[in-house]
């Protein structure tokens, strides 16, 4: 990942690559945002103007660059970056704003070993914004490269951060706190991004063993053979199609101060082919996303222990990849679910809420106060909302409410929807306690109503859908990259830390 520091320096002394400015779409043409003071002297004056001339508004996500020679030479850097900011409120940027700022930055830089961004960052929380925004738009994911970008890991090696209070001790907690988020969105999206025939539910499993070994949680896994003894029907039932059997793994992470408990359930199928109902060729090519929920569940529970937030959670992943066989799921096999309850496979493309089920089930019987499931699960929900924004369905409206303003703060776009009581007749199956697909309008509301029934008395649940933004088809932009994006990981961490702070 990018190297992030606070200093001091100003930005005429720094020895680096390039010198950054956040440039502001002011009423009249371009204005140098604050703390680019000693780079406007470094041009005497006229650097809004020479920006201006090159074409430069001001207008977000515009990068227009300047060689310092044509300036009075004063910088030691060679060259001024100008990232536009778009227009600012009254009151000063907004954190999304800052995020979006350092993400445009990182990707300018791209190339370069070290970069000195010259931005006013008055409070600890636009420290976090930008040091956020820049470790996130750096990311890149070259693993699977012959040769990868020089081995840089990242976009831009160094970025300092020049306009803080840089002695300022919640300064600095802000950006480790920042590191800590980045590292875990950043994980997600590796695991996003990696290839179905390099990530199946044993590797996976693999990877999340490793991880609390680092950061200090407990990981437990339980095989095949343990779902087979435990009688996990959904679980096993969806991965029994392919090579690669199904795990479920429960993270367990505890602090001694903690009055407080949250489970999160990740949706991990790291292939979804859609089994003997399978997948036309155009829906299959993005599939191995299909474990983004689990992802987001994993990064969570690290970055919530690395934060050593003050609350006990559980992560779920439900892991299994789904594929057609001789030994798959027909539609029209009858699954009897962990606790018991029979469903009807109608579909066995709509194996999300099996795996889910079983998991919500498991993580139910030790009691958490709430519980929130990750996943990629209907199509239905790109329909509704589009790619960028998730859907929130609940059976507590207080919590649903709760969880939309997490999102909401850590600049992740998402929506409440109803679970409206005509559609859970549609999951009555004529030979099992429910079957799988319900009526095709409202299939997103369906899906979540589905796994509703799994929930036990007394546990507040909310569902997120993550099928739109959890993979990026479209272009680049922001802290955003194209494939695995890491949704949900900042929405999970913030709820952690509301719910150990008592504000939720
Ligand atoms: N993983 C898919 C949902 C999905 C689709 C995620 C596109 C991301 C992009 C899920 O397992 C699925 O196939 N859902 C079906 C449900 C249907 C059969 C009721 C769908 O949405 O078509
Ligand atoms: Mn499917
Ligand atoms: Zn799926």
């Amino acid at each position: 990942m990018t190297t992030l520091s606070l200093s001091t320096s100003s930005a005429a002394s720094l020895r680096a690559d390039a010198i950054v400015i956040g440039l502001v779409k002011g009423a009249d043409g371009p204005v140098v945002a604050a703390g680019g003071e000693t780079v406007e002297t470094a041009f005497d004056g006229a650097l809004a103007s020479v920006l201006e001339a090159l074409g430069a508004t001001g207008a977000e996500g515009e990068t227009t660059r300047v060689p310092t020679a044509v300036g009075a030479g004063s910088l030691k850097a060679p060259v001024v970056i100008a990232v536009g900011v778009g227009t600012v409120a009254d009151d000063g940027f907004d954190h999304e704003q800052l995020r979006r700022f350092g993400g445009n930055t990182a990707r300018a830089a791209t190339g370069l070993n070290k970069v000195g961004v010259a931005l006013a960052l008055d409070d600890p929380a636009s420290v976090e914004a930008v040091a956020l925004g820049a470790a996130l738009g750096a990311y890149i994911f070259d693993t699977y490269r012959e040769k990868s970008l020089e081995g840089r890991k990242a976009a831009v090696k160094e970025v300092v951060l020049l306009g803080a209070k840089a002695r300022d001790k919640a300064a600095k907690a802000a950006l480790e706190r920042a590191l800590v988020v980045a590292e875990s969105v950043n994980r997600a999206r590796d695991l996003v991004n990696t290839p179905p025939n390099h990530l199946n539910p044993k590797s996976f499993a693999a990877i999340a063993v490793d991880l609390g070994k680092n950061f200090g949680f407990k990981v437990d896994v339980m095989d095949e053979k343990a779902l087979a003894k435990g009688e996990f029907g959904g679980i096993l039932g969806v991965g029994q199609g392919s090579q690669h059997p199904p795990r479920l793994v429960r993270l367990g992470y505890t602090h001694p101060d903690a009055e407080r408990s949250i489970a999160l359930v990740g949706k991990g199928i790291t292939y979804d082919s859609g089994g003997l109902s399978l997948k036309p060729p155009g829906s299959n090519e993005t599939m191995k996303m299909d474990m983004a929920g689990a992802a987001a569940v994993l990064g969570a529970v690290a970055a919530i222990a690395r934060l050593d937030l003050a609350v006990n959670v559980t992560g779920w992943l439900a892991l299994a990849e789904n594929m057609p066989s001789g030994t798959a799921t027909r539609p029209g096999d009858v699954l009897r679910m962990y606790g018991g309850r029979t469903v009807e496979v109608l579909n066995t493309d709509a194996e999300g809420r099996l795996v889910l089920a079983d998991a919500i089930t498991r993580a139910c019987e030790e009691d958490p106060e709430k519980l929130v499931d990750v996943a990629t699960l209907t199509g239905a929900m790109m329909v509704a909302l589009g790619n960028k924004t998730f859907g929130i369905i609940a059976n507590d409206d207080d919590f649903r409410t709760a969880v939309h303003d997490a999102a909401e703060r850590t600049g992740e776009p998402s929506w409440p929807l109803p679970t409206p009581a005509e559609l859970r007749r549609s999951l009555d199956s004529t030979v099992a306690d429910l079957k799988n697909i319900g009526e095709r309008m409202g299939g997103g509301l369906s899906a979540g109503i589905f796994l509703r029934e799994f929930v036990a008395e007394g546990v507040s649940w909310a569902h997120l859908d993550i099928a739109g933004p959890a993979f990026n088809e479209g272009e680049v932009s922001g802290y955003t990259p194209k494939g695995g994006t890491g949704v949900a990981v900042r929405t999970l961490v913030q709820l952690a830390a509301d719910v150990a702070d008592g504000t939720i």
